[in-house]
């Protein structure tokens, strides 16, 4: 049998039912939400993405910040290209108003103070991965949810680059956790202060948008 075409993988339409995800997330502090982008917002970005990626336009990702901010291999070896929210293509300009639905339905029921969305394009070369980390900078509480879409057509178990969220806040690593498989449109969010997570080597290019929302800090 044919592998199946991505439009067979996803509904056409975005994800609407944002009240229904915000009380999951409310309830257990993340989310999966597996069609999330809608198919052609999907499809248009995928092939971006291999252009930009293909380009060489995506730069090793640093660890740390300010004076402290290195290239650090043995801790990520992922590569990313962050997205200009002044200069949007047609394909990322469909991510991010999905996302701003998202922001103001949230805002609007959780009363998170979701201000705006920082964002970057994302690849793991085959054999890259990412240790087990919190996203929130620790001089900085300014991000308030983590937010991943996977774009990865015909991905299988096979291919590795799992994310392992740790599940329970209080045991982190030690803890129970979700291995969530990095498919197409997928949308994976959690609270950035409180959340362990990693990406499992993937045996093949993966790729994704990653994105924060940022609460205002004064
Ligand atoms: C990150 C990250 C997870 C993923 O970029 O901080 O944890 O699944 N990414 O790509
Ligand atoms: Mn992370």
């Amino acid at each position: 049998m044919n592998s199946p075409r991505v439009a067979d993988l996803s509904p056409d339409a975005p994800f609407t039912d944002f009240d229904g995800l915000a009380d999951d997330l409310s309830e257990a502090g993340y989310v999966v939400v597996p069609d999330f982008l809608g198919r052609q917002t999907g499809e248009t970005l995928v092939e971006e993405i291999t252009t930009l990626w293909n380009d060489g336009s995506y730069r090793a990702a640093a660890v740390g910040r300010g004076d402290e901010r290195q290239i650090r291999a043995e801790i990520r070896s992922d590569h990313v290209r962050w997205l200009d929210p002044t200069a949007l293509t047609t394909p990322q300009a469909g991510y991010w108003e999905q996302m701003e639905r998202l922001r103001v339905a949230l805002n609007r029921t959780l009363y998170l103070g979701l201000f705006d969305l920082e964002a970057h394009l994302a690849c793991f070369p085959a054999g890259a991965h990412y240790k087990a980390h919190l996203d929130r900078h620790r001089e900085s509480e300014v991000r308030q949810l983590s937010a991943i879409v996977y774009l990865n057509p015909e991905w299988s178990t096979e291919d590795g680059g799992e994310l392992r969220l740790y599940t329970d806040r209080e045991s982190g690593t030690g803890g129970p956790f979700l291995d969530v498989i990095p498919g197409f449109g997928k949308l994976v969010l959690f609270l950035s202060g409180d959340f362990w997570h990693e990406v499992l080597p993937a045996r093949r290019e993966r790729h994704s948008i990653t994105g924060w929302f940022r609460r205002r800090v004064e």
